[in-house]
């Protein structure tokens, strides 16, 4: 607590150069205004890890109240979140782990379903009696890349007339895998599906697919589930995906557990978010649910504006009568 009184909460962000990141900002700062006793510092590391670990020793010597930390990776980033626990601060990890158990409390869905429920969705919509499948895996060394393979994998194993023939390593972003993907599908790769850790590698190898004309023979999964114009929710709508697995960014419950976490109040070490598989059949309903939350969030944001006007309006009032009255 500063001086002020004020709950400071300090969220160290991997990047915001995507809508999913953007997003759970977003919402943070929602939850966060709504709370005016909360003040809410994110920094963005811009998917630089010596950036990350230097920004979260900054927000350690400003002794934050409670530390949010999304980390780029894993293993880099394990011993400064030690740093700040340390230092007495408590730590929410969001999204991707650290390596050790050593953290508070850790908020996100449960990525080894994530990469199960995309496999299931891959067997039970096909009725062929062998399915190829590449698969595009996110970073190295995030948890979510990891734990969405490692689940992927488990449902796959099980199915003898399944089989990934392709791997392809990227980064998250569709500039990593597409000229590999291309590559393969130039060397005539036989394909019927392709998973990819997350919706923007898969609307990226769409891309590939039909540029080469051959987009209809190939589905094409993803991860995120995202509403909007650019999101998974509308690729789905428009054909592009099969389907989406739902990963939430879970901002607003990042904020309502820091402030659980300064309170004491007892919280589970680990706060599963639901996940779902988002296909043709529900993409509708899904959309209409998003677009209301954010059509109410929109609402919230400009009531909150219009309260701050009333209260700058009558501190200035206050001011000028004061002024008056000494006069
Ligand atoms: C956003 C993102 C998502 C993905 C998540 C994994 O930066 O790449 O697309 O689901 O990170 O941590």
């Amino acid at each position: 607590e500063n001086e002020e009184g004020k709950i400071r909460i300090g969220f160290s962000q991997a990047m915001t150069n995507d809508d999913w990141r953007r997003s759970m900002n977003n919402s943070m700062k929602l939850q966060a205004s709504m709370n005016p006793e909360i003040d809410l510092q994110i920094k963005d590391a811009n998917y630089d890890v010596l950036t990350q670990i230097k920004q979260i020793d900054e927000l350690i010597a400003d002794s934050v109240d409670v530390l949010i930390v999304s980390p780029i990776q894993s293993k880099p980033i394990t011993s400064v979140v030690q740093k700040a626990l340390n230092a007495g601060i408590p730590v929410l990890v969001v999204d991707r782990k650290t390596e050790s158990q050593q953290y508070t409390a850790y908020l996100g869905a449960d990525n080894i379903e994530v990469g199960r429920n995309a496999a299931k969705e891959i067997i039970a919509s096909n009725i062929k009696d062998s399915i190829r499948i590449i698969e595009i895996k996110g970073l190295v060394g995030s948890s979510p890349a990891e734990e969405r393979g490692m689940g992927f994998n488990q449902i796959i194993d099980q199915f003898k007339k399944v089989q990934i023939t392709a791997t392809i390593e990227g980064n998250w972003e569709k500039e990593s895998i597409q000229n590999k993907f291309r590559q393969l599908l130039n060397d005539e790769i036989k394909v019927d599906y392709v998973f990819a850790h997350n919706d923007r590698m898969a609307v990226g190898a769409w891309e590939v697919a039909r540029e080469l004309g051959i987009e209809n023979e190939i589905s094409f999964v993803g991860v995120d589930g995202l509403a909007g114009t650019n999101g998974g929710i509308q690729a789905v709508k428009d054909g592009v995906l099969k389907a989406t697995v739902l990963y939430p960014t879970g901002g607003d419950e990042a904020i309502k557990l820091a402030l659980k976490i300064f309170n004491k109040e007892a919280i589970p070490k680990n706060n599963i978010l639901s996940t779902t598989i988002i296909n043709e059949l529900n993409a509708d309903i899904m959309n209409n649910q998003f677009e209301k939350i954010n059509e109410q969030q929109d609402q919230m944001e400009e009531q909150l504006a219009a309260i701050k006007k009333q209260e700058e309006l009558y501190y200035s009032q206050n001011n000028l009568l004061k002024i008056t009255m000494a006069l």
